[in-house]
């Protein structure tokens, strides 16, 4: 096993980082194990009771609304034999029971319930049998995140300079709060998760890509390539709002896209989350978001901003599905071993802190891959100890 560091250039990365199985491993572990990663909205869990079944990296991950509030995240595990204990994606209860043995928890992960109990002895201790649950769940601006260390960065502290843009994200909502559109669209594609983490802030491509979906009026402020790249904390940013007049509906949020590393993704119609399965397969869920106490035909038209361009049928999303898959096969070929995030690197800049490039350049990947990297190497790998 090579060092996964030198993997991550400056100017390029390796394409083991997409194709290699062990790679991919040593992300569940060192990455989704590690760090915050988005399990659900507010919105989706808002009663007592509710709860939304999710992932932490491989982890199934059931999140729920307890009584007085609270949020809590329970690994979907039954402690007896293993299987689920939940496979609803959303639902409202007070208790989980595997359907194998009829194993039963409460909302809060106890053990409450065991049929025929006497055939346990003394030892038995139902009190160190509860379903596990994530060690820490913190909440921003209705996005809640679970992690599965307990110690580390805040949520806040992890999120850095994204938290400004989640503010303004949700103040386009006239009571600063936002809602998601009941139902998710969920698709997938024979490709790295990390495809979909560089696309979702890569003006660069849009106007190759996306020729036949892109407004002419865009495309002009493509070319000119107004606005900004950000690499923020980590994560990356597609900052228009420097545009003006924004030449897509003023019902739309945000004038700019985040990759909040490692799993969400903030579009201005819509929120995606990331879900790798294995070094080239990946689910995406897409959620449209509604504006709270505004008139109907304003969320309609978010809805049709979802539809016809950023949802799983739109007119991008479709484009961007066929060429991670392309990706993915151009990469396995192993006679050229780099891939190149060169571009802006002689023109990008400090700019209130952050290096910014123009907007066609790859600053926001450099500083993902610079993170990835971080993660990476930053402790050693049981994976890697056992090479
Ligand atoms: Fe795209």
């Amino acid at each position: 096993m090579q060092d996964v560091g030198s993997l991550i250039r400056n100017d390029s990365v390796h394409r083991s980082i997409y194709t290699d199985q062990h790679i991919f491993d040593m992300e569940m572990d060192l990455i989704f194990n590690k760090t915050w990663v988005f399990l659900a909205h507010a919105c989706e869990i808002a009663e007592e009771g509710d709860y939304k079944t999710t992932y932490i990296g491989r982890h199934p991950i059931i999140v729920t609304r307890l009584a007085g509030g609270t949020v809590t995240a329970l690994i979907n595990r039954c402690r007896h034999r293993g299987p689920i204990v939940c496979q609803h994606e959303y639902g409202n209860s007070k208790h989980f029971r595997c359907p194998y043995h009829s194993w039963t928890y409460d909302n809060s992960g106890n053990l409450i319930g065991v049929p025929m109990p006497q055939g346990y002895g003394k030892s038995f201790d139902r009190t160190q049998l509860g379903l596990t649950r994530v060690p820490r769940v913190a909440e921003y601006q209705g996005f809640i995140f679970g992690c599965m260390t307990e110690f580390g960065p805040t949520l806040e502290e992890h999120l850095g300079g994204i938290t400004k843009f989640l503010d303004a994200y949700v103040a386009v909502s006239p009571t600063g709060k936002i809602d998601l559109f009941e139902g998710t669209q969920k698709c997938g594609y024979n490709g790295n998760w990390k495809y979909q983490l560089e696309n979702g802030v890569d003006p660069y491509h849009v106007g190759a890509l996306h020729l036949s979906a892109v407004t002419p009026e865009a495309m002009e402020i493509y070319r000119q390539g107004r606005g900004s790249v950000v690499a923020m904390d980590g994560h990356g940013v597609t900052d228009h709002t420097d545009w003006g007049p924004m030449p897509v509906d003023a019902s739309l949020s945000g004038g700019f896209n985040l990759v909040i590393f490692p799993n969400l993704i903030v579009l201005r119609s819509q929120i995606r989350t990331v879900r790798p399965i294995a070094v080239d397969r990946t689910e995406i869920y897409t959620n449209a978001v509604r504006l709270q106490n505004v008139a109907e035909d304003v969320n309609l038209r978010r809805m049709r901003d979802q539809e016809f361009e950023f949802g799983a049928a739109g007119t991008f999303f479709t484009d961007d599905l066929e060429i991670f898959e392309r990706t993915q096969e151009g990469l396995q070929s192993g006679a050229v071993d780099w891939v190149v995030f060169a571009r802006g690197l002689d023109r990008e800049e400090m700019r209130n802190g952050y290096m910014t490039g123009s907007m066609s350049d790859e600053t926001q990947h450099r500083g993902m891959y610079q993170n990835w990297k971080r993660m990476m190497t930053s402790v050693t790998s049981p994976a890697l100890a056992a090479e």
